[in-house]
């Protein structure tokens, strides 16, 4: 079936940096985006609760019409991007698609490096060592990855031109002086770009991953023509947290106005389901029939 919309994930607003290049590149595509702010950060969180809330949402967008998924967060396509693909496999009755950035943007990092590249990312991306693997894929090139956790929380607060910016990122970047180029692998580091550029030597290329998503899923559309159909250029937001709140940080993340910000609500934990309200207790049945989940750890996943 054709649809028109395309859904953009991530664990609160600041995949909506993603989202601005993805309309930089695709301005008549429809897009609905959605941010678990209600439940972000995800970068401290276990892997397990992050495969849980990514089906959550990747769900919610199907159900919003969405064939086609763009996992915007770096912490997800890191840790939970393989499984969401598997658990939700194409199939005869449905042809939804799931894409992560991981890979266009270790593709980016080798494509512009000649030698030492370095990765910040929240502490989950940087424990899973996916980065390291897709560019040790890539070329032999060498790799410095370093967790930086204080870098979302000061751009959600609007700090991103201060001092404790600076100071901070001034920190986390020690010692990455003799790499060529920096990989901002969170979605919320783009605001920072200009900070990492003044603390860093000119040698260092910042390297803002969001243009290279927005390329490569250009080129999967022209390979897959018709799967989704150019719209009228909107954009729908849902969040899990306060609207409000989501609409004046997602305004700077995106450098437009968000006309609709719809609220999805948590229920006992879970993201609601657009036509159901239902309180679960006890055991939790989801009524759709998706193909058996992989086991983790020797056990199925429910
Ligand atoms: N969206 C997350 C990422 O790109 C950053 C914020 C978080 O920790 O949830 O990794």
């Amino acid at each position: 079936m054709l649809r028109a919309v395309i859904g953009v994930y991530d664990s609160g607003f600041g995949g909506l940096t993603v989202l601005r290049a993805l309309r930089a590149r695709l301005p008549d595509h429809d897009f609905v985006y959605l941010g678990d702010s209600g439940r972000a950060p995800y970068g401290g969180r276990d892997a397990d609760t992050i495969l849980d809330f990514s089906e959550q949402c990747v769900e919610r967008l199907f159900e919003e019409g969405c064939a086609l998924v763009i996992v915007a967060c770096h912490t997800v396509s890191c840790v939970a991007l393989r499984h969401l693909q598997q658990r939700y496999a194409p199939s005869k009755q449905s042809a939804r698609r799931i894409l992560g950035v991981t890979i266009p943007a270790a593709e980016e990092a080798v494509g512009s490096s000649a030698g030492h590249i370095a990765v910040l990312g929240t502490a989950r991306t940087i424990a899973s060592g996916t980065f390291d693997a897709e560019i040790a894929k890539l070329g032999p090139h060498r790799v410095t990855s370093r967790a930086a956790p204080l870098l979302a929380p000061i751009v959600e607060e609007g700090w991103e031109d201060t001092e404790i910016a600076r100071l901070a990122i001034a920190k986390y970047v020690e010692g990455l002086e003799d790499a060529d180029t920096l990989l901002l692998a969170c979605t919320h580091y783009p605001l920072l770009e200009r900070t990492f550029r003044e603390v860093l030597p000119s040698s260092v290329r910042v390297l803002d991953p969001g243009p290279a998503v927005a390329r490569a899923l250009e080129k999967w559309l022209a390979r897959h023509p018709g799967f989704v159909t150019a719209g009228s250029g909107s954009i729908r937001a849902l969040c899990t947290g306060e609207p409000a709140t989501f609409r004046k940080h997602g305004e700077r993340m995106l450098g437009a106005p968000l006309s609709t910000v719809q609220h999805v609500a948590l229920i006992d934990g879970r993201l609601a389901h657009r036509d159901r309200v239902e309180i679960a207790t006890g055991q939790v049945v989801r009524p759709s029939t998706p193909p058996e989940a992989p086991s983790v750890a020797g056990h199925a996943r429910r």
